[in-house]
């Protein structure tokens, strides 16, 4: 293959550099993907289409107006533009083109990759597989870590080795990218990824639906993942004229292990994904787990109550508090009708929002506005709003359907539900979004037979646009994303939250590790940790578990011996003293729960610094090593919920580490430090 001299597209980072190439027939290769020092290897073809000789997973296949199903690109330009590089591909005989676009975050070593579609045949344009992006990672060993699980079990991480052939990672459940793997993975070059050593990518898709990661070991023996939408019964008829703009895959760079990964991705998320990444989160008191659906006004003021007497700042009010023909005692039904129940509400969402202000707590809502159970008013008015197909028998998840965001009417329908419910009670500053199935006969009454299949496609963007405006026209309101737990971790909907839910789970055991594992992705500021009874676990341990996200409670605190409240009481007020090391700083995973009974993580806030040690089992006395300290400095290190104080040197802090004693199962420590 020959290239043409001038043709190199250097799109760099820090430390990482994608170099593309063009050959003398117009073809762009790619020469390098990884370390910045690496030379130009072998060119390989950059995003494979069908049909130009490519007999391999392709990137991007489509079926011209006229019929024909190959897809030929060659380059036709490129642009650079500050951190932004737009290759511009056509196709040699047919008016389509296909953009690639790449845009670099040099100091977070991190790389956006996505493409824009579009056409001018006389004809729609059927986009069979439309990949975000395609790369080819070389001849190398190579690793592959994914996220899998379940509702309530959610993020194991699972570790393999990429040999011959396709390994597919994907998702068909269209309106939630997870419920069985999240929609990111971690990719170690050379040998399985390690904390700190070894050229570890991370990949993440910003999309809220089914998405497709393959990676293929080709016969010559290099690897290629190809990243997207997933393209199964999703085909997309792209009319003359239309563009399609495919969601973002980041790929994170590190050459240093999942440590550096990881600091470098809750940086960039902070600062480009998240809202309001750099403020820090209120302490809230959730009553799912302490009332479920059975509650009244003189229970929630009680919690209230409880709730300032514990130092707690916000209180949210969890599903069950709707629907007047349909009461929503229970999961089957009342979904959909979103007017406060009068009998455990007389008053209104109003009176217990105004409630709250009066204990000087902010207030919550949970809504779940893209779903309808068959028995609610909205069913019965529109039973053409919910998604199904026609000839087969409603399937109803948790008892309920999904509404058809396809369909303008219903897109401006949740919409203006949403809106009204913020508006109507001005005491609201913080919604719960819940999504609680996911998508099994995947049609809509709206959409004609041949577009069909753009249902999961629409369904997301329609999603989007109602995040979109719903953020701007209330601004102060912040989001806790959630789909019946970890449905919606990806970067897609965090663009428009502040938090998630991780799990409904909430056993602090199993936490420990559902939390290191989100952590190889998101930042500790956007994790929503919840203390509860679940497990009945000692309740100092689901605190510190708690306390290395964003804390929170959700029990029924009238049920609090008087001891448990006082360390309630005394651990909310320690929080509010660390919380901006835990949140705003910058985390250190020390030692993991997959590899011995007792774990520990650190974060790091300018001279102030919060260890955390959890034990699983019986662990031995023996020092903790510490990280992102200064070696220099003395730091005087407080046992937080003992009170006990040591003076240590950095440098032994770093070296030696800090001395620990033995701990039982479910024994803890949570440690200040602070430079003197
Ligand atoms: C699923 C969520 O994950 C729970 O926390 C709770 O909000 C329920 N839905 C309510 O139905």
């Amino acid at each position: 293959m020959k290239l043409l001299a001038h043709s190199l597209v250097r799109i760099e980072t820090d430390n990482a550099a994608l170099v593309f190439g063009v050959t003398e027939d117009g073809k762009l290769v790619q020469l390098i993907f990884g370390s910045k020092a690496e030379e130009c290897g072998e060119p390989s073809v950059a995003y494979p289409t069908w049909g130009d000789g490519w007999v391999y997973e392709p990137a991007f296949q489509a079926t011209h107006s006229d019929g024909n199903t190959s897809v030929d690109l060659r380059v036709t330009d490129i642009i650079q533009a500050e951190n932004l590089t737009r290759i511009q591909l056509g196709d040699a005989a047919y008016a389509l083109r296909v953009d690639l676009l790449f845009r670099v975050y040099p100091k977070y070593d991190v790389i956006e990759s996505w493409t824009e579609v579009s056409h001018d045949e006389p004809g729609e344009v059927v986009l069979q597989t439309f990949a975000s992006s395609s790369l080819d990672f070389g001849q190398g060993e190579a690793f592959v870590t994914q996220f899998r699980g379940d509702w309530n079990d959610e993020v194991h991480m699972e570790e393999e080795r990429l040999t011959y052939g396709l390994k597919v990672l994907d998702s068909k459940l269209a309106v939630r990218a997870h419920q069985f793997r999240a929609p990111w993975f971690l990719l170690a070059r050379g040998g399985p990824a390690k904390e700190d050593e070894g050229e570890v990518l991370g990949g993440s898709f910003a999309w809220s639906g089914s998405f497709r990661f393959s990676f293929e070991r080709l016969p010559q023996g290099s690897l290629r993942a190809i990243c997207g939408i997933n393209p199964f019964a999703s085909a997309y008829r792209l009319s003359t004229g239309e563009t399609f703009e495919t969601p973002r895959m980041t790929w994170a760079y590190s050459p240093s292990g999942t440590g550096n990964l990881s600091r470098n991705l809750h940086a960039w998320t902070r600062a480009h994904v998240l809202r309001d990444g750099h403020q820090s989160r209120s302490i809230l008191l959730n009553n799912w787990e302490a009332t479920y659906f059975s509650f009244d006004e003189t229970k929630i003021f009680s919690l209230l109550d409880g709730a300032k007497d514990l130092g707690i700042e916000m209180f949210l009010l969890d599903d069950g508090w709707f629907g007047t023909k349909h009461p929503r005692d229970s999961d089957n039904q009342g979904l959909g009708d979103w007017t406060p129940d009068p009998k455990k509400l007389p008053n209104g969402v109003r009176a217990v929002a105004d409630a709250a202000a009066t204990r000087g707590l902010r207030f919550g809502i949970w809504l779940e506005p893209e779903m309808v159970n068959p028995r609610s008013e909205l069913f019965e008015a529109h039973p053409d709003w919910a998604i199904r197909q026609p000839g087969r028998e409603l399937e109803t998840q948790r008892n309920q359907l999904v509404l058809d965001l396809s369909n303008p009417d219903v897109e401006a329908y949740v919409f203006s539900l949403v809106d009204q419910v913020l508006s109507t009670d001005p005491g609201i500053t913080y919604v719960k979004w819940d999504c609680n199935r996911y998508v099994t006969q995947p049609g809509s009454p709206y959409l004609p037979p041949d577009k069909q299949s753009h249902l999961p496609v629409l369904y997301v963007q329609a999603l989007y646009r109602i995040f979109d405006r719903l953020a701007k026209a209330h601004p102060h309101i912040q989001i806790m994303m959630c789909s019946g737990g970890g449905g919606r971790v990806d970067l897609g909907a965090m663009r428009y939250a502040q938090e998630f839910w991780p799990s409904d789970n909430t056993d602090p055991a199993r936490r420990v590790l559902m939390q290191w594992a989100y952590s190889q992705f998101w930042p500790p500021i956007a994790v929503s940790a919840h203390v509860t009874d679940m497990g009945h676990r000692p309740i100092d341990f689901a605190f510190a578990v708690a306390m290395s996200g964003r804390l929170g409670m959700d029990m029924d605190l009238d049920k609090l011996s008087s001891s448990e409240r006082d360390l309630a009481r005394k651990t909310v007020e320690a929080y509010k003293g660390i919380r901006d090391v835990v949140q705003l700083g910058t985390q250190y995973r020390l030692q993991s729960p997959f590899e011995g009974p007792r774990s520990a993580l650190m974060s790091v806030l300018e001279d102030r610094a919060i260890v955390f040690v959890y034990s699983l089992g019986e662990s031995p006395e023996g020092p903790l090593q510490l990280r992102g300290l200064d070696a220099s400095r003395n730091y005087r290190v407080r046992e937080m919920m003992k009170d006990v104080e040591t003076i240590h040197r950095g440098s032994n802090l770093l070296e030696e580490g800090l001395p620990l004693p033995a701990y039982g199962e479910f024994g803890n420590g949570v440690f200040e430090l602070t430079a003197v």
